[in-house]
């Protein structure tokens, strides 16, 4: 084994997934360098363990140990690389270009880049996790989403070895999902993702909320740390801190039905929250649907439904990750059962 490759033996998860599922790994390593994944393949006891890729632990729900190599993304750096003339984020005036590594904590990258003067990601502040997270499933909030400022990102390809760039379209971005997601996207690290934010910047305020909140302050022409902060004040009303209570924040994705099957539903239960999407289908609010199913505060065993949002499944203290499942799964039951609508899980099941 390579001398400085620090491996921890049986190593407790619990304080690196926000759920706080106390489960434990065979191995773990912090990545620190992205010479140490080479090198954890060209040692045969490492290569040969089944391995997790972990970042900020967010957006994962741990079903049980892992008999296997958990490597801990933490490389670090961010800086701005270069300008871009013309490319969609910026026709007019181009866009600078930034850059981080995997291991940077997203809130943190976001709040550097306003005080570098860019806006672009502010719709997305506090999004917990890091950086080489954010691609994975396409992160997104209050009307932006990742691919919307993406511009390339280094991945090492574990099958060869080799380090290699993919631009947005090989990251076949969709809502919360990218090539990532996908079997011919496994096996690769991303080690460093790059945004092209726009030099002429305005505020994004599509999401009515966000404009409410604004508005709220009188604030007319905002900057865009005044709207990552408008931004931060909704989040902090409405989700919960994983520092104080254990959550993978959305639980389910927003199901998106047939322009029919929405009418249908609309017409038993007029009340339906629903926007109609680019292809003509139907995106509903799966937090309304739970809700409707009178989940919102309820639990099971230690996992429960947060009171103020029935989006997200909460830990109410050592709650494994079976019964996580089985929460979700007796949710899934009762909204298939009363509005004949499937609701596919949006964080990753370990
Ligand atoms: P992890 O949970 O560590 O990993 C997620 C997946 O990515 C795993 O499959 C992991 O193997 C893989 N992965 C991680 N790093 C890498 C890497 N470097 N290379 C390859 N694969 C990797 N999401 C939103 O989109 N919008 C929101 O508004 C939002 N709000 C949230 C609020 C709360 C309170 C919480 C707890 C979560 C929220 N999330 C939201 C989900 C989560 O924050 C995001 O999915 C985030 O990008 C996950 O980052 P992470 O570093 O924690 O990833
Ligand atoms: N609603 C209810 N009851 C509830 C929860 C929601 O009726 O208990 C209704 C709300 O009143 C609103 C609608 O459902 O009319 C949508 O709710 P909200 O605005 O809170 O957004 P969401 O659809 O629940 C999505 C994302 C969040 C993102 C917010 C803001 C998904 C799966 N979730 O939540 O992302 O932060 O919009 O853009 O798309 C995440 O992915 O983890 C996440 C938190």
């Amino acid at each position: 084994m390579p001398t400085d490759l620090v491996i921890s033996p049986d190593f407790s998860l619990r304080s690196v997934n926000t759920f706080g599922i106390d489960a434990r790994a065979r191995a773990y390593l912090k990545v620190t360098q992205v010479g140490q994944l080479a090198q954890v393949l060209a040692d045969p006891v490492l290569a040969a363990m089944p391995r997790l890729l972990l970042g900020g632990g967010s957006n994962i729900v741990l079903t049980g140990d892992f008999d296997g190599l958990v490597l801990h993304m933490a490389i670090a750096g961010r800086a701005l690389v270069g300008d871009t003339v013309g490319d969609t984020a910026g026709e007019d005036g181009g866009s600078v270009l930034v850059r981080a590594g995997a291991g940077e904590n997203w809130h943190g990258f976001v709040q550097w880049t306003l005080a570098q003067g860019l806006g672009g990601l502010e719709n997305m502040a506090l999004i917990p996790g890091t950086v080489g997270a954010s691609p994975i499933q396409n992160i997104g909030a209050y009307g932006a989403e990742v691919k919307d400022v993406f511009h390339a990102l280094t991945v090492f390809d574990v099958a060869s070895g080799a380090l290699r760039t993919m631009d947005a379209a090989a990251c076949r971005f969709g809502y919360r999902d990218s090539v990532f997601k996908h079997a011919d996207g496994a096996g690769l690290v991303i080690v460093d993702v790059t945004f092209a934010l726009p030099r002429a910047w305005t505020p994004n305020l599509k999401y009515a909320e966000l404009a409410q909140e604004l508005a709220a302050s009188a604030l007319a022409a905002p900057s865009a740390q005044q709207v990552s902060d408008a931004v931060v004040a909704i989040r902090r009303r409405k989700l919960p801190d994983p520092a104080q209570i254990g959550n993978a924040g959305s639980f389910f994705k927003n199901p998106v039905v047939s322009s029919e099957q929405c009418a249908a539903l609309l017409a038993a239960h007029p009340a339906l929250v629903h926007h109609k999407q680019a292809d003509g289908g139907e995106k509903l609010a799966a937090g309304w649907l739970i809700d409707q199913c009178g989940w919102k505060g309820r639990s099971l065993g230690a996992a429960g439904v947060y009171e103020k949002q029935a989006l997200v499944l909460v830990n109410r203290g050592g709650a494994s990750g079976a019964e996580v499942l089985a929460l979700a799964r007796a949710i899934q039951a009762d909204v298939l059962a009363r509005f004949g609508v499937s609701l596919e899980t949006e964080p990753v099941f370990v």
